[in-house]
């Protein structure tokens, strides 16, 4: 039984000691530029921002120092507790809550100008349920910026004869179980990702409401904020580095 919770909790401290993570500039993701390079975000000054699955808060930190007024979710408890001692580190005010975000009934409709969420979605069940949601806390005219690890990264397998698919690349959620080592556990902790297509994404937000504005697949590069995670993957998986972006974003608008 793999509980994302509990999982997220024990490797809290471990996972954000390893990857070192960027407070100062934006992430969309591993081995992808930054919000330095994309400029994807544009003047966010006084404007209202929410990240959805904000992990450690390094996201939220860095929106926070560009001068927004910056709300962080997470579903555990301890990735939240982090959040909110890097915050205080940084000496930024943001408002962090412990949350599921497919389910954010104390958020008011229109709330925020822009809702951010990076390699937080994939850990989802039901995604048509998280964009309604986001979309209803949006303001109109206000931007998501989705992010998340390339599915085809969760696909191929590097063997004698090259580059294979271990699975399907097909329409349909395809929960994936795995653990995530940690010299400092002796346990390793279970996580399970939701496997879909580009187009499942795309196709669920205008579901929502939201039309596309840009997708990027950028080449995947060393230089990146995310540079603890980078290094590693590229050691991991670098036939999967070299063959596909490791990172997509959608950047879509509430109409
Ligand atoms: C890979 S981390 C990414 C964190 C952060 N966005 C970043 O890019 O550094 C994934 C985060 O998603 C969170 N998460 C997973 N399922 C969630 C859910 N249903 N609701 C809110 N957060 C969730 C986890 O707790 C974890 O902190």
């Amino acid at each position: 039984m793999v509980d994302i919770k509990k999982s997220w909790d024990k490797i809290a401290e471990h996972y954000n000691n390893r990857y070192e993570i960027s407070c100062e500039v934006v992430h969309y993701g591993p081995l992808c530029p930054g919000e330095d390079k994309l400029g994807l975000l544009g003047d966010i000054k006084g404007k209202r921002v929410v990240d959805l699955g904000c992990g450690g808060g390094q996201n939220a930190v860095a929106l926070a120092k560009m001068g927004a007024e910056v709300t962080g979710l997470d579903l555990s408890t301890e990735q939240i507790n982090r959040a909110q001692m890097l915050a205080a580190e940084h000496k930024v005010s943001i408002s962090f809550r412990q949350a599921d975000i497919s389910s954010i009934p104390f958020i008011e409709n229109h709330s925020f100008d822009i809702a951010i969420s990076a390699c937080s979605i994939a850990f989802l069940d039901k995604i048509d349920t998280v964009f309604r949601e986001v979309y209803r806390i949006l303001k109109p005219k206000g931007w998501f910026i989705l992010s998340d690890m390339n599915p085809l990264q969760y696909l191929l397998d590097e063997t004698e004869d090259g580059v294979v698919f271990n699975n399907p690349y097909r329409q349909q959620s395809l929960p994936i179980n795995w653990s995530w080592e940690f010299e400092e556990l002796e346990k390793s902790p279970r996580f399970r990702h939701y496997v879909r297509m580009i187009s499942d994404y795309v196709n669920s937000l205008i579901d929502a409401g939201f039309i596309i504005k840009k997708i990027l697949e950028p080449e995947s590069t060393l230089n990146t904020p995310h540079a603890g995670f980078s290094r590693e993957i590229m050691e991991e998986y670098p036939y999967i580095a070299k063959h596909i972006p490791i990172t997509f974003v959608i950047v879509c608008e509430k109409v």
